[in-house]
C-alpha cells in the first residue's frame, strides 16, 4: 500500500462521513431466509452508510419486512452475516437489535394508546426514582416527561406530551412519537416501515421532516421502506431494490428517476412512467407507453 493509499485508509477508518470508505451504519451481506418452501430472501446484500437515509423498495412479497424483522432481532435469518458498526451481530431476540443501537418502528407504530406520549417514549424503559434506603422505588413520572418534551422538541414535532392520551392524536402526531422514541434509543441505524403510508399532506412534511434531522442533527443513520416513491426523492441518500428476495439494484438516489426505479421493481414489466402507474399495474396490463405530457 502507498503512502497516500494508507493514509487514506486511515482517514476512511475514523470517519463517519457520507463519502462512502467509512464503515458502514450496517452491513449485510449474503442473508437468506426461507418459511419452509418459500424461500424470502435468496442472499440479500445491504450497506446503509453513517448518516444517510436509505430507502429500501420493492414490489409486495419482495423480503422488505423479512429483512426489516432480522435486522430488528424479531425472527432470525438462515445464512449470511450482519455487521453494524463494524461488529458482527447475532440477534437472537429484539432485545439484542436495540442493543446494538438498531431502534424499528413498525407500520403499526406499537404504542400503547392508553398512555402519554412521554410514556410511551420510556415504555419498558422507565426512568425509576430511588426509593427508601436506595432501593428502586417509583416511577419517575416527572423525569419523563421533561425528557419527552425535550425529545419532541429537539426534532421539532409538534405533539403535545403530557395530559393527553396517544389515543388522542393525530396520524402524524403518532408517527412523530414512535420516531421519537425510536431515536431516544437507537444509536445506529432506525428502521421506518412506510412511515407516512396513512398520513395526509402536511403530516407527512413534518414526518420527513423528522426523519431528516435523525440523520442531520443526530448523525443516525435510517432505513425506510416506503411504497412512496416522492418521499423516496425527497428524503432518501441512496437506495436498495429487492425483488422476489434478491437486491437487483443499489443507487444514489441522484442518479435515478422514478421509472429506474420501478422499473428494477417489477423487472421491466411495467413501461408506467409515475409512481402511480407501478401501484396500479398488473402483470398482464397493456404496455402501451404512457403520454409524456
Ligand atoms: N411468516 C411467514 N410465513 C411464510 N411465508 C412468509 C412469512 N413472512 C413472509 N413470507 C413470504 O416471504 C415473502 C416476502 O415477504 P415480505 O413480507 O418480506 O415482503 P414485503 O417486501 O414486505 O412485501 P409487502 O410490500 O407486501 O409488505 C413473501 O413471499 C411472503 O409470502
Ligand atoms: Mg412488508
Amino acid at each position: 500500500m502507498s503512502e497516500s493509499e494508507s493514509a487514506a485508509a486511515a482517514a476512511a477508518a475514523s470517519s463517519g462521513s457520507r463519502n462512502g470508505a467509512a464503515v458502514p451504519a450496517l452491513k449485510v451481506t449474503g442473508v437468506t431466509k426461507s418459511y419452509r418452501h418459500v424461500q424470502a430472501l435468496r442472499g440479500v446484500d445491504l450497506e446503509v452508510r453513517p448518516a444517510e437515509v436509505h430507502a429500501l423498495l420493492g414490489d409486495n412479497g419482495a423480503g422488505k419486512s423479512t429483512l426489516m424483522k432480522i435486522l430488528a432481532g424479531a425472527v432470525s435469518h438462515d445464512h449470511g452475516t450482519i455487521e453494524v458498526n463494524g461488529v458482527e451481530q447475532n440477534f437472537a431476540k429484539p432485545a439484542d437489535a436495540q442493543a446494538a443501537g438498531i431502534e424499528t418502528v413498525y407500520q403499526d407504530l406499537a404504542l400503547a394508546p392508553s398512555l402519554s406520549p412521554g410514556e410511551n417514549l420510556f415504555l419498558g424503559r422507565e426512568i425509576m426514582r430511588k426509593g427508601l434506603l436506595g432501593k428502586l422505588g417509583f416511577v419517575d413520572r416527572k423525569a419523563m416527561s421533561e425528557a419527552a418534551v425535550q425529545q419532541l422538541q429537539q426534532l421539532g414535532a409538534r405533539t403535545p406530551t403530557s395530559h393527553v392520551e396517544v389515543e388522542a392524536l393525530s396520524g402524524g402526531q403518532r408517527q412523530a412519537v414512535a420516531v421519537a422514541r425510536a431515536s431516544l434509543w437507537g444509536t445506529a441505524l432506525i428502521m421506518l416501515d412506510e412511515p407516512t403510508a396513512a398520513l395526509g399532506v402536511a403530516q407527512t412534511t413534518s414526518v420527513l421532516d423528522l426523519i431528516r434531522r435523525l440523520r442531520d442533527e443526530r448523525g443516525l443513520s435510517v432505513l425506510l421502506v416506503s411504497h412512496n416513491l416522492p418521499d423516496v426523492f425527497a428524503v432518501a441518500d441512496r437506495a436498495t431494490v429487492l425483488r422476489l428476495g434478491e437486491n437487483v439494484l443499489t443507487t444514489d438516489i441522484a442518479d435515478v428517476t422514478s421509472t429506474d426505479l420501478i422499473s428494477a421493481m417489477t423487472g421491466g414489466r411495467s413501461l408506467g412512467d409515475t409512481a402511480e402507474a407501478s401501484a396500479s399495474a398488473h402483470a398482464d396490463a397493456p404496455t402501451t407507453p404512457k403520454d409524456q405530457s
